[in-house]
Parts: C-alpha cells; sequence; structure tokens
C-alpha cells in the first residue's frame, strides 16, 4: 500500500478502536503539560497499574513545576520510593528548576527544547509534544516499537539505533496532523493490550489489515532480539548495625546503583565470609564490629544487570558514623527515608528473623 494511503486508513482505523476501546487512566484528558510529564517519566520502564497510585500520591504532594523545583530532593525519592531507577527521580527535580529558570515554570513545547532538559530523552520529548501539545511527533517506546516493526515487517535487531531510528521514521508518517497526542496513546495502548510481545491477539486488531506479518509465525517472531547477555550474579552481605533500637543506614551513591536512596551498609562478598564483609562495609560508615549473627535464608532480588543473592547480618558495632551519608534511624522512622524495593526487602527479613534479642544472640 503507497505510504499515503496507508497513513490513512491505519490513522483512522487505529483511532477508532482507541476511542471505543480505550481505558481511562488519570493522565488521559489533562492538558497540563506538567501531568502530562510526569505520567510518561514515570511510564516509562513501568506498568501503567503500579504508576497509578505513584502519580496521584505525586501530585498531590507536587501539584506544579514550581513546587517541584523547590521541594527537597529526598522527598521527591521518598515518593518515587519503589518505583526504581531513581535517576529519573532526580532528573525530574533538575529539569522542574530549568523549566523554572529559564522558561518562566512552562514547559516548551518543541522536542528539541524539551529533550534539553535533564532526563528528558527521545521518547518523553515526542511524549510530551504530541500529548500535550499537539504536535506532530511520534514517541518511540517499546509497545510502540513492536507494533511499527510487526506493521512493517522490520527484521533489523529492535536494540540498534538504526532500527529504531527506521521504526521512528514509520511511526511519525503515520502520524496524523491534529490527532497526534490521541495517535501516540493509541499506538501504546494496541502494544499492551492486542499486539503484545509473545501471543499478539492479530484476530481482535484494528490494522490487521494494513499489517505485514498479521496472523503468521512472523508476528510473535519480531521485533528481532538480540540475544541476551546473562545477569551477572552477586552476592552481597548486609549489615543491620543495631543499637538501642535504632539501625544504621547508608546514603547510596548517586549516581549508581539505588543511588541517592537509604540503604544498609552492604559490601560485596562471599556468605563463606559474611564476617569479613560485615567489616568492611561497617568501616566504610566508620564503625567497628562488635559481635556478629547471620540471619537465616538469603535476600534476592533483581536489578537490570545483575542478580543479587544478599547475606544478612545482624551486628553490635562501636565508634560514631563517619558522615552525613550515614544515620543512625530508629526502627519505623526508614519510613520517612527514599528506600528502594530491595531495602525494605532487606528490612523486613530482620524484622522476620527479629533482631530484637539478636544482640543477646551475638557472639563475640
Ligand atoms: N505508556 C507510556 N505512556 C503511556 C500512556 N500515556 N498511556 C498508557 N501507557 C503508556
Amino acid at each position: 500500500m503507497a505510504l499515503k494511503s496507508l497513513r490513512g486508513t491505519f490513522a483512522r482505523r487505529l483511532l477508532a478502536w482507541y476511542e471505543r476501546e480505550r481505558r481511562e487512566l488519570p493522565w488521559r484528558g489533562q492538558s497540563d503539560p506538567y501531568r502530562i510529564w510526569i505520567s510518561e517519566a514515570m511510564l516509562q520502564q513501568t506498568v501503567v497499574a503500579t504508576v497509578i497510585p505513584y502519580y496521584h500520591r505525586f501530585l498531590a504532594r507536587f501539584p506544579t513545576v514550581n513546587s517541584l523545583a523547590e521541594a527537597d530532593e529526598s522527598e521527591v525519592l521518598r515518593l518515587w520510593s519503589g518505583l526504581g531507577y531513581y535517576s529519573r527521580a532526580r532528573s525530574l527535580k533538575r529539569a522542574a528548576m530549568e523549566v523554572v529558570s529559564r522558561f518562566g515554570g512552562a514547559l516548551p513545547a518543541e522536542e528539541a527544547a524539551l529533550r534539553a532538559l535533564p532526563g528528558v530523552g527521545p521518547y518523553t520529548a515526542a511524549a510530551i509534544a504530541a500529548i500535550a501539545f499537539g504536535r506532530v511527533a511520534f514517541a518511540l517506546d517499546g509497545n510502540a516499537a513492536r507494533v511499527m516493526a510487526r506493521v512493517s515487517g522490520e527484521e533489523g535487531f529492535i536494540d540498534e539505533a538504526k532500527t529504531r531510528g527506521a521504526l521512528h521514521a514509520f511511526g511519525l508518517a503515520l502520524v496524523p496532523p491534529g490527532r497526534s497526542g490521541d495517535f501516540a496513546q493509541a499506538v501504546m495502548e494496541l502494544g499492551a493490550r492486542v499486539c503484545v510481545p509473545r501471543a499478539p491477539k492479530c484476530h481482535l486488531c484494528p490494522v490487521a489489515g494494513v499489517c505485514v506479518v498479521r496472523g503468521t509465525e512472523d508476528a510473535k517472531r519480531l521485533p528481532r532480539k538480540r540475544p541476551r547477555r546473562a545477569k551477572r550474579n552477586v552476592s552481597w552481605v548486609c549489615v543491620a548495625a543495631e543499637r538501642a533500637g535504632r539501625l544504621v543506614l547508608e546514603r547510596r551513591a548517586s549516581p549508581g546503583l539505588l543511588g541517592g536512596t537509604w540503604a544498609l551498609p552492604s559490601a560485596e562478598g562471599g556468605p563463606d565470609a559474611p564476617e569479613e564483609v560485615a567489616r568492611t562495609a561497617l568501616a566504610l560508615a566508620g564503625l567497628k564490629l562488635e559481635a556478629l549473627v547471620t540471619l537465616p535464608g538469603h535476600v534476592r532480588h533483581v536489578f537490570t544487570h545483575l542478580e543479587v543473592s544478599a547475606t544478612v547480618v545482624a551486628a553490635a558495632v562501636k565508634g560514631s558514623l563517619r558522615s552525613d551519608r550515614h544515620r543512625w534511624v530508629a526502627r519505623g522512622g526508614e519510613v520517612e527515608l527514599p528506600l528502594a524495593s530491595f531495602t525494605r526487602k532487606l528490612l523486613a527479613h530482620v524484622a522476620a528473623h527479629g533482631n530484637e534479642g539478636a544482640s543477646s544472640r551475638l557472639t563475640p
């Protein structure tokens, strides 16, 4: 089909389907660019159902660009706790400051100006330009890339810039001027609900008639991915250092894994020598190990490139904390701090294995 007539047919059928089938989501029907920006920042790497409560809490606390620009970074991180990829939250805050200082608090409408903001990549810039400002732009996220790869029969590897460039150009050519925002969300919706990764529902697809691979094995095969590198498996020792009902937490260096969140002092090392590894982790906090007990079991957590198996030890310590990157936090007081899901798991493990009384079990 010639591109011009493909464009008309594709957009018409897709938008008619979207009008009928779309889910009511809190950021849909919004015209405030700031709200659309926050939703798109949260929706990168995170599924809709997870995002919704975070979106409401975040906007209740930071309803405007100005309120976010003036916020304390640790409060922003706390409202982000559990969403992962914490650099997104730190970038949002810095970008809000820039929007205030450079644009008087109003987000720019052009993709290029949006992309110059911290943390705003090509996907987010295109999504905001299209959804909030009606600009002709095409937001290529994972869902959109899958839809376009199948419709066009693209055989290139999806993780190559060249392939993504081709898919972006193909998608951009299909954008109906005047409906670019609905089009962007309709493509995402199709990718999330019909043109799904393993078992695409071609029989329900409104654009199957113009799709190169509809109903074939190729629909399941595309887009092509290079075989993944295996995640690295590492062992950590994480230390619950307790004194008078308080635990030591440390602020992780940023950028880096868990960057900017508060975590148990930890160091990489085998479960076979937890005492030595714990000494290292505590020394970095300025503390000396007096006694230690290893809690039963392990806490496992999967990060993007890493699979961690953590041995948790309860420790009695002496000495004073070295820097303001470390704090004594009363049990329960950690809820005031930005914590990652991994840290929450560790704290639950500590609570479940009762390190009340651990001091009495600690062996010097
Ligand atoms: N994923 C990314 N952006 C989205 C949006 N606006 N609606 C639903 N899912 C999305």
